[in-house]
């Protein structure tokens, strides 16, 4: 009857939640599904907010509705209106109940929100993604968090075609139906939003554990995939069953349902979905095998696994309010999956890797044009706003308030935060609150972060007193404007430190006002724009070790002297914090590099580093990741006038002279050794020799490429696993090595039928430096293999090209820009929320050199002009070209 057209797109404010004027006590659902066309019948119990009186609206886009009737009768055409994405019926009253039949096409659906087909026509499989608002694609409901219902889904199919028909919930019955089609029937005991609704229908095979938690529930793991697959998923219930076992130890909380399913799809906007019962990943994130993952990926896979998982308390019984909101869950269970992937691996490795990727993702967020707070207070798309401010800069702010309470007092506040909002739709508010109340502090400063956009410097300056034996240490802080917000506040900012005197020993620690010394770390909090902190009986000006374990996410500004640094990198007893100061030399090293000598810096870092390569007492990723310099975007984020091409250059001059010291025969004989251990298990042990063999093939290769190049290929021949082989093509590649060519036909052919695997072999190529990058992803681009229409393969060439490597995509001829704009109109018009994603790249044009700036200014104007952009494209361009 009626096709809807698309809404027009106001800003949703923060300001204007009002509580819903009507809810659903329950909603019975009734899927019949297939390829072309899948019908959806829904039976809703109404209830209304006495203190409200609004007519009845329900979202609903590109539904076409079939029937529509209230309390039993069929309404006729004036009694309702569905039009801009919303169904308005008349005459409802509290406790009718709506039924509503509509038609929906999930092989015409390339967006991938609602109901979509992944794979081909013949053996592919249907399935679901709400988050956000997908819902709203399947069927009429008010598509808010908010709104909490009582599912029962029927599922009708062909039993031939979809063999295997699954919702949220438990199952509670099957049946056959005339014509080979059969039933499937799942009820949910627990209220949730919409948005964690999911179905899955059609050929899969399974994995399974029978699993019982802490309070003796018995429970049904089962991970689902295609058949060509499943072997690869063992690794993942694994981590399932890891994820349970520690959210019962660390947090009291188990598992509430007693199925818990798992399914991997190739076709998925997203790394996954915590849908109710019923997870589904991006197989990037569920399949591993020694033979076409690395390391990285199998932590990726764990990580990814338990995130998900812990959103069945932090995000599913306890949700959120609204979607500004969207931070309570997400940033708790980024914090709770990097506490799990910690105690699985290793603390300081772990810190490492999550304050890389916050420099690498946020921090360039938090400084451009796209700058928001952890909870906004304005977006026109919600789906634009799943970021690394509102995931990894959250996550930053639970483990301040975390570290603020300590363990114990955390996990009070955690048990108080599940008890009050259990079964509820949240706030942050809620969350502050309960964390405070639990342990009787007033956490309400720290509103001020989730408000606040920007990243915080934090200013220090030390002054020594001999005669008063004191040590004072002025701190400060400033946040610069951006976009929205000129005027900032100050917010509490903890920093953790450590002094240590002139022989590298850490000093206990007595602050004014203290009968006697304790422990040799402190948090001290600064409150205000300004404080000062005292320290007593300091024999001899000390070297502060600040903001240890990066206790807030702020840039640190401290005039250390290379030696202070050096001094840190070496005898700091903590991981992080050493390659934290090994870091923050580097930046030295690179700002005072020149042509003909070493800065004091830089040998200073060279030297320090050469030295603990040299007596080989510490672990060997710790090694290779304290021998990484800061990466080129973390580089361009300091500069004001970026030139990607000379950051990449000078980079590599940095990581030369570091080569130069370490010596090319003490490179060569640490690879060799390395290499004569290699194997493939996954201990940390076998893992960490070969993130070092990399590095160190890595560094000598800048010194002798060939034969750095030779031992890359014999590496690349006779790899035992993903890390290994991958490691030596990326060396082989990134080089243009002669030897590069055969290897990279080798694993094309090898691959073929592995896209996850394939996606590496386009990313490796994408990441050339410099000049040559474009033509080669051009090139790639007429690769059979290549298509726009699976976001993983998009990402892989383009994203990898425009969003990690600088100086291949920043040209000052601007082809680099052309192409990505060519590429996000094509994209947008089949899937949005990928072309708002990918568009991130032009994030900090603003502060390209000139050149690159009149040339990228011209690619986004030439964008933003095009008619019939999606409302998500338009907003991340919009934003980024103010
Ligand atoms: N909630 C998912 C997670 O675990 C992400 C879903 C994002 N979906 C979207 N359409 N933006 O992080
Ligand atoms: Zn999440």
């Amino acid at each position: 009857m009626t096709l809807a057209l698309e809404p027009v797109v106001t800003p949703v404010r923060l300001g204007d939640y009002r509580r819903p004027a009507w809810s659903v006590d329950a909603i019975e659902l009734d899927v019949d599904l297939g390829i072309d066309a899948t019908e959806v019948s829904s039976r809703l119990v109404l209830r209304s907010d006495t203190g409200q009186s609004a007519p009845l609206r329900l979202n609903g886009e590109g539904l076409e509705l079939l029937a529509l009737a209230l309390d039993g009768q069929a309404l006729d055409a004036h009694a309702f209106r569905y039009e801009g994405g919303v169904l308005e019926v008349d005459g409802v009253r509290d406790g009718s109940v709506l039924e509503t039949r509509v038609r929906v096409q999930p092989a015409a659906n390339t967006a991938l929100e609602g109901l979509y087909l992944s794979g081909s026509r013949e053996h592919g499989f249907l399935l679901t993604q709400c988050e956000a608002e997908g819902f709203r694609r399947i069927t009429f409901f008010p598509d808010r968090p908010d709104v909490l219902a009582r599912f029962t889904v029927t599922l009708r199919a062909d039993r031939q075609r979809f063999p295997v028909l699954l919702a949220g919930g438990n199952p509670t019955g099957v049946g056959e139906l005339p014509d080979g089609r059969h039933w499937a029937r799942f009820v949910d005991p627990h209220p949730k939003p919409c948005y964690l609704f999911a179905l899955v229908a059609g050929r899969l095979e399974n994995i399974t554990r029978d699993y019982v938690t802490a309070d003796g529930r018995a429970v049904k793991i089962v991970i689902w995939s295609e058949a060509n697959v499943i072997d690869r998923c063992h690794y993942a219930l694994d981590a399932v069953e890891r994820s349970m076992r520690w959210d019962e130890h660390t947090y009291g909380r188990n598992y509430d349902l007693d199925v818990f399913h798992v399914v991997a799809t190739h076709d998925f906007n997203m790394g996954a979905m915590e849908n109710k019962g019923l997870n589904i990943f991006n197989a990037k994130y569920l399949l591993a095998d020694p033979d076409s993952s690395t390391d990285d990926e199998y932590r990726a896979v764990e990580a990814v696994v338990a995130h998900e998982y812990f959103h069945n308390w932090t995000g599913n019984r306890v949700t959120c309010r609204d979607w500004f909101q969207l931070s309570l869950k997400e940033g708790l269970t980024v914090f709770r999956e990097q506490q799990f992937s910690a105690d699985m691996n290793s603390v300081p490795l772990k810190r490492i890797e999550d304050v890389a990727l916050l420099r690498r993702t946020q921090f360039p967020e938090d400084a451009g044009p796209l700058a928001h707070p952890v909870r906004p207070a304005e977006y026109r798309e919600i789906n634009n706003f799943y970021t690394a401010t509102v995931y990894e800069k959250g996550s930053e702010l639970v483990r301040m308030l975390a570290g603020r309470l300590g363990q114990e007092g955390f996990r009070r506040g955690m048990e108080l935060y599940f008890q009050r909002n259990d079964g509820q739709a949240a706030t942050i508010e809620d969350f502050l609150g309960a964390l405070g109340d639990a342990n009787a502090i007033d956490l309400k400063p720290y509103l001020a972060w989730y408000a606040q956009a920007g990243t915080p410097r934090l200013h220090a300056k030390s002054e020594y007193d001999a005669v008063a034996r004191e040590y004072t240490l002025t701190l400060s802080q400033q946040t610069r404007p951006t976009p929205g917000q000129p005027e900032k506040v100050p917010v509490p900012i903890p920093v953790k430190l450590s002094l240590f005197d002139r022989d590298g020993r850490i000093l206990p620690l007595r602050m004014d006002g203290e009968e006697k010394a304790d422990g040799a770390e402190r948090v001290v909090v600064l409150h205000k724009a300004a404080q000062r902190f005292v320290f007593k009986d300091v024999d001899a000006p000390p070297v502060p070790s600040l903001l240890r374990d990066f206790s807030a996410p702020v840039v640190l500004e401290y005039d250390y002297t290379p030696a202070e640094l050096a001094l840190l990198l070496t005898h700091d007893p903590d991981g992080f914090n050493r390659w934290e100061a090994g870091q923050q030399l580097a930046l030295l090293a690179f700002d005072t590099l020149n042509d003909s000598v070493d800065s004091a810096a830089c040998k200073a870092w060279c030297e320090a580093l050469a030295a603990l390569f040299e007596d080989r007492q510490l672990d060997d990723a710790l090694l290779a990741d304290l021998l990484t310099p800061p990466g080129e975007i973390e580089l361009a984020d300091r500069q004001s006038e970026v030139d990607p091409s000379r950051i990449h250059a000078q980079r590599q001059v940095l990581q030369q002279r570091l080569a130069a010291h370490m010596g090319a025969d003490a490179l060569l004989a640490r690879y060799r050794d390395l290499s004569a251990h290699a194997s493939q298990p996954l201990d940390a042990a076998s893992q960490a020799r070969r993130r070092l063999r990399r590095r160190v093939l890595e560094l000598f290769a800048l010194l002798n490429p060939e034969r750095a190049h030779a031992l890359a290929a014999t590496q690349y021949e006779t790899a035992l696993g993903m890390t290994d082989r991958l490691a030596a093509l990326g060396v082989l590649v990134r080089d243009r090595a002669p030897q590069a060519a055969a290897a990279l036909a080798h694993f094309r052919d090898r691959y073929a039928d592995n896209p996850l695997a394939l996606d590496k072999w386009f990313t490796v190529q994408a990441q050339v430096p410099g000049e040559p990058a474009l033509a080669i992803v051009a090139t790639l681009e007429r690769d059979p293999a290549f298509t726009l229409k699976n976001p993983n393969r998009a990402r892989s060439l383009l994203g990898a090209f425009a969003s990690t490597n600088p100086s291949g995509f920043h040209r000052t001829d601007g082809a680099g820009y052309q192409l990505l704009g060519e590429r996000l109109v094509q994209l947008d018009a089949l899937n949005p929320q990928i072309a708002a994603r990918l568009a991130t790249a032009f994030n900090g044009w603003q502060r390209l050199e000139p050149m690159r700036r009149v040339v990228a200014r011209r690619a986004l104007e030439t964008l933003v002009q095009r008619q019939g952009l999606s409302p998500n494209l338009s907003e991340i361009i919009g934003n980024v070209l103010q």
